[in-house]
């Protein structure tokens, strides 16, 4: 990985200043610069780096930092919101098992996502003292991060760290006289949003296509080469030094009355907003204070709905900003908070072209393994693509309703028809009149068969 590519104008932007950042509010967060640039060996260790590593692999076991982790609520980032300490302690290990592999999902390809980028470009070590701690409790040998390949920033921040850390002896053998050992690798992908999935991104590692895996076995019986393998988030594995320094009660405290889930989450916006950007917030906080810290919707126009997490995220109504934003809460409201990061939309902008839009991402995006997926999801296309035109059938969204029930969960080899059918669905549960608008011809029964494949 070579260090002197040109450095990129765009950043993820962290929209609070130094001083608002202090250790107790912000552990993700407080040690990042106000000038955007990485925080690299010399200033991180000043900074308390690597203090949770020494201390834990020297005094506690493997089994107490998943203990602790449980306590302290850490649900994972990456959209799903497992426990990370629940899922540890899922993981085979000790005995005469082989010592498998910790996996840091660093795909981030979620539409309107970019939180695990910011952890990345700005704070590389913050995520390499994660994984230290994410595989002693794993038992893992080695560790690889699976960025996505556009991430060039953090790539030249992450390899650079990475460097560093093995030079002062916090990655490789008997790591700070622990008798611990344990590596990691930067790998970085060809930028596809099915390889963030779990299975397919395994096989993506190592070589093969990437479709998603028949589960089980699970990633944490027969993961990456057949060994043991746990895969986290990029953020979820951040919180875990925070934990270990200041304690599991410390952690789970931070969202006080909001939340039972435990810690900080970077959210962000996007969209109509006149300041999209990142804040580091006690889970649970209330949508409308997040809009309040993006400036509200852009001059002239007014909030008509909003995705929690990203594109794999049901619409929501600007009443339901009123809701603390974790996973049990958006959860009821038959949304997900997926990544966090809010894409606001406005009364000016189409429902109909917005989904046209995302659907067809997910069409692209489909790994071909499963019919109402690789069939499914062009059809879809198609049909918005005829709403949008105003020249769509009676019967249409109907029909667009029955594709997205086939795409519903449990019926496909993962999770991405899933997240391709919730914004339909909860687009047209809202707006449903706004399709209708897009209804011009009595339905012609040829147009009722399933359209040839490739097609759109
Ligand atoms: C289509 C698809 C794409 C995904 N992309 C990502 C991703 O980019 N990053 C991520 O952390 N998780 C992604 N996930 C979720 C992962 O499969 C997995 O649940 C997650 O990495 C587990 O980490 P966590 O428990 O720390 O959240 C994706 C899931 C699906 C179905
Ligand atoms: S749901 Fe789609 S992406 Fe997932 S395995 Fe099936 S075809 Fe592939």
């Amino acid at each position: 990985m070579s260090r002197d590519l040109p450095r990129l104008r765009y950043h993820s932007q962290l929209r609070q200043s130094a001083h608002e950042r202090r250790e107790e509010t912000h552990p993700l967060t407080w040690r990042m610069r106000d000038d955007g640039q990485p925080v690299f060996l010399e200033e991180y260790s000043k900074k308390d780096g690597y203090a949770a590593v020494k201390h834990v692999l020297n005094e506690l076991s493997g089994k107490d930092v998943i203990e602790q982790m449980k306590t302290a609520n850490v649900r994972g980032r990456g959209g799903a919101g497992f426990s990370a300490g629940v899922k540890w302690s899922l993981t085979m290990q000790g005995g005469d098992l082989p010592r498998g592999y910790l996996v840091c999902n660093a795909d981030e390809m979620e539409p309107g996502t970019f939180k695990d980028r910011l952890i990345m470009e700005q704070m590389p070590h913050l995520l390499i003292e994660g994984m230290i701690l994410g595989a002693y409790a794993n038992n893992s040998r080695f560790g690889y991060i699976f960025l996505r390949g556009e991430y060039v920033e953090s790539a030249r921040a992450l390899q650079r760290a990475i460097e560093e850390a093995r030079a002062a002896g916090w990655l490789g053998d008997n790591i700070a006289g622990s008798g611990f050992d344990f590596d990691i690798a930067l790998h970085t992908g060809a930028g596809r949003y099915i390889c963030g999935e779990e299975t397919a991104l395994i096989n993506s590692l190592e070589g093969k296509r990437a479709n998603p895996r028949a589960k089980p076995p699970f990633p944490g019986q027969s993961g990456a080469w057949g060994k043991p393998t746990v895969v986290n988030n990029v953020e979820t594995l951040c919180n875990t030094p925070a934990v270990m320094r200041h304690g599991a009660e410390w952690f789970q405290g931070i969202s006080g009355d909001l939340s039972d889930d435990g810690g900080t989450k970077l959210y962000g916006v996007s969209g109509r907003v006149k300041r999209t950007g990142l804040w580091e917030l006690p889970i649970g906080t209330p949508g409308e204070e997040i809009m309040d810290l993006a400036g509200g919707v852009v001059e002239g126009q007014s909030l008509k709905a909003w995705l929690p997490g990203g594109g794999s995220t049901g619409f929501l109504l600007p009443e339901h900003l009123k809701l603390g934003l974790d996973f049990d809460t958006i959860g009821k409201e038959g949304s997900r908070l997926g990544t966090g990061l809010l894409t606001v939309v406005t009364d000016q902008q189409s429902m109909v072209s917005l989904m046209r839009n995302l659907e067809a991402f997910f069409a692209r995006e489909s790994c071909g393994w499963c019919t109402p997926c690789r069939d499914g999801l062009p059809w879809t296309v198609k049909i918005l693509q005829a709403l949008e035109r105003g020249e769509g059938e009676e019967g249409d969204i109907e029909l667009l309703e029955k594709l997205a029930d086939d795409q519903g969960p449990g019926k496909t080899f993962c999770a991405h028809a899933p997240g391709a059918a919730m914004p339909l669905s909860s687009a047209i549960k809202y707006f449903r009149d706004e399709f209708e608008a897009g209804v011009s011809h009595p339905r012609r029964e040829a147009h009722a068969d399933p359209i040839p494949v490739g097609e759109v």
